[in-house]
């Protein structure tokens, strides 16, 4: 299990920690409720703070999930609650809540969490593929295998009533490289293999994954772009990999390079792919996520024959996968066993 922590203290059900809530008729004891079913989370307050998000069926389905703990929307003035699910919570919702041991976010990237004002004792938790690396391997397929089969032409030809064949292309000529082999690089790489294209992993720390020839590091990375045609990006938003797909990176790539951001906005300079895409050296583009979006209406991007845009839909977070995957981690957590996905504020991812 990657990046797995250990609960430094196991919140207690009838410790210190339990809050009586005096707005119900008086609990049940240890002795008179199933310890398995109500006791471990008896007490427990967890809060939720989604913005652009329905809270409700994330009410619902955390409160089956975890039968006995307090969950509620959270609203300015709350009660102090041990765990949070969030998506973009407001500044004020951390400083009012001083109690809190962990942060579940609902997504797997928390550069825009990290940016908060959060308290060191706070652990914050990304979802791990809780169903997004099986979309996100689907979606890059899509995007390599429409442009190595020239799907796109096809479509253009079609549509104008041309039956036209294009000659086959090698694949051994379409090595494909993925910035960042995580969670959803490992899966996105393994299915890329699947199909028998050549695969290239980049990453921070060296990572052993089969079928997949790793470089690690800066100083690797001249090297994995060499090999790269068709490149990938799946890595965090850091202060390290911020602006990584800009013209000395790219044109790094073999001629004829393709670009498939799947990751965040901020990791591509716009200006730099359109110069790359008008001088040739890059073939095309498919982009799923923006510096600002929506993307803007009057943004090159939109009219550009060479690139896609998808509305940041790659890898949607599915609400039963993560409710489960999180009331799962808050049990564990609760046994004092290791969990994965626990962010690193240092290293921001
Ligand atoms: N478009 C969407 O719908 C969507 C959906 C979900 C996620 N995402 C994006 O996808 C990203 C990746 O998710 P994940 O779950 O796969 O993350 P992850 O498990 O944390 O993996 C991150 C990978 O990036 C590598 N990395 C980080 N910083 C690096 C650096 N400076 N140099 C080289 N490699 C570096 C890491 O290296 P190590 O292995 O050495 O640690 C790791 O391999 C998220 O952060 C998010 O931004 C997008």
């Amino acid at each position: 299990m990657r990046r797995a922590t250990r609960w430094p203290r196991a919140p207690s059900c009838f410790g210190s920690r339990t809050r009586p809530d005096r707005s119900r008729p008086a609990r049940k004891t240890a002795s008179d409720v199933d310890r398995g079913r109500l006791g471990n989370n008896c007490g427990m307050r967890i809060a939720v703070c989604l913005t652009e998000q329905k809270a409700e069926p994330w009410l619902e389905g955390l409160r089956a999930a975890l039968p006995g703990a307090e969950v509620s929307a959270w609203v300015p003035g709350a009660a102090p609650a041990d765990h949070a699910v969030v998506w973009a919570p407001p500044q004020a919702f951390i400083d009012e809540q001083p109690a809190l041991q962990t942060l579940f976010n609902i997504g797997a990237g928390v550069d825009a969490l990290i940016k908060l004002r959060l308290p060191p004792s706070l652990t914050v938790v990304r979802l791990d593929d809780a169903g997004m690396a099986v979309q996100m391997a689907e979606y890059v397929c899509h995007a390599l295998i429409r442009h190595f089969r020239e799907f796109d032409g096809y479509e253009a030809d079609t549509a104008q009533g041309r039956w036209s064949f294009r000659k086959p292309r090698a694949r051994s000529e379409f090595p494909v490289g993925i910035l960042g082999m995580g969670v959803l690089g490992r899966r996105v790489a393994q299915a890329v293999a699947g199909f028998e294209f050549p695969v290239h992993g980049w990453s921070r720390t060296p990572q052993q994954v089969p079928g997949v020839r790793g470089y690690a590091g800066d100083a690797q990375l001249p090297q994995f772009l060499a090999a790269t045609r068709v490149l990938v990006c799946l890595l965090p938003l850091t202060p390290a990999t911020t602006d990584i797909l800009r013209h000395e990176t790219l044109s790094q790539l073999q001629p004829g390079g393709y670009v498939i951001n799947v990751a965040r906005g901020a990791h591509l300079v716009d200006a730099d792919l359109l110069a790359l895409l008008d001088s040739g050296h890059l073939a095309g583009a498919t982009l799923d996520v923006f510096r600002t979006e929506p993307l803007p209406a009057d943004h090159p991007f939109w009219q550009h024959p060479k690139i896609t845009v998808t509305p940041h839909t790659s890898a949607r977070t599915l609400r039963d996968e993560s409710i489960a995957q999180i009331a799962g981690k808050i049990r564990a957590l609760q046994r004092g066993e290791p969990i994965a996905g626990v962010v690193d504020p240092a290293r921001g991812y």
